[in-house]
């Protein structure tokens, strides 16, 4: 079973440029609580190795490309995201990596919730223990 859920934003392109827009509980299907952007990436660099109990994300790559890791505990699968328009949902009790990030990357998130460290799992053994009993 395939884990990818890809949310494709509109994109108006012009001689000006590209112009894509999302919306709270529309494009990104939940309400936004909180946004994070990472920049400044080594080469190939790696982030995340966790899952969150709560919380959802859209994640995006608005330039250069990461290549993102999905697990849910029985199926794993995987998504280069290096389209600025194209966004890849990560729901709640999913573990995630991402991965190989290009030095030029600029990647951010749409998440539901305000950071809580307590809403995160960082441990693989944990995450297991945590989808089978609930
Ligand atoms: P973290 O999510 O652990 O990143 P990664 O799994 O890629 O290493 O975040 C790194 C640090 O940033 C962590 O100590 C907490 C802080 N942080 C916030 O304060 N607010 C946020 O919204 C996020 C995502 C992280």
């Amino acid at each position: 079973m395939s884990l990818i859920e890809t949310i494709n934003l509109p994109i108006l392109s012009d001689e000006r440029g590209s112009l894509s827009f999302a919306e709270a509980s529309s494009h990104i299907p939940f309400p936004i609580k909180r946004i994070f952007y990472i920049t400044n990436t080594p080469e190939n660099g790696n982030r995340g190795f966790h899952a969150h109990k709560a919380t959802h994300q859209v994640l995006f790559c608005l330039h250069g490309s990461v290549l993102i890791k999905l697990d849910d505990g029985i199926n794993k699968s995987e998504f280069l995201l290096s389209k600025p328009n194209v966004g890849l949902l990560i729901r709640n009790k999913i573990w995630h990596s991402m991965e190989n990030f290009t030095k030029d990357c600029v990647f951010l998130s749409v998440a539901s919730t305000h950071y809580s460290e307590k809403d995160y799992i960082r441990n693989y053994d944990d995450f297991l223990n945590f989808i089978t009993k609930k």
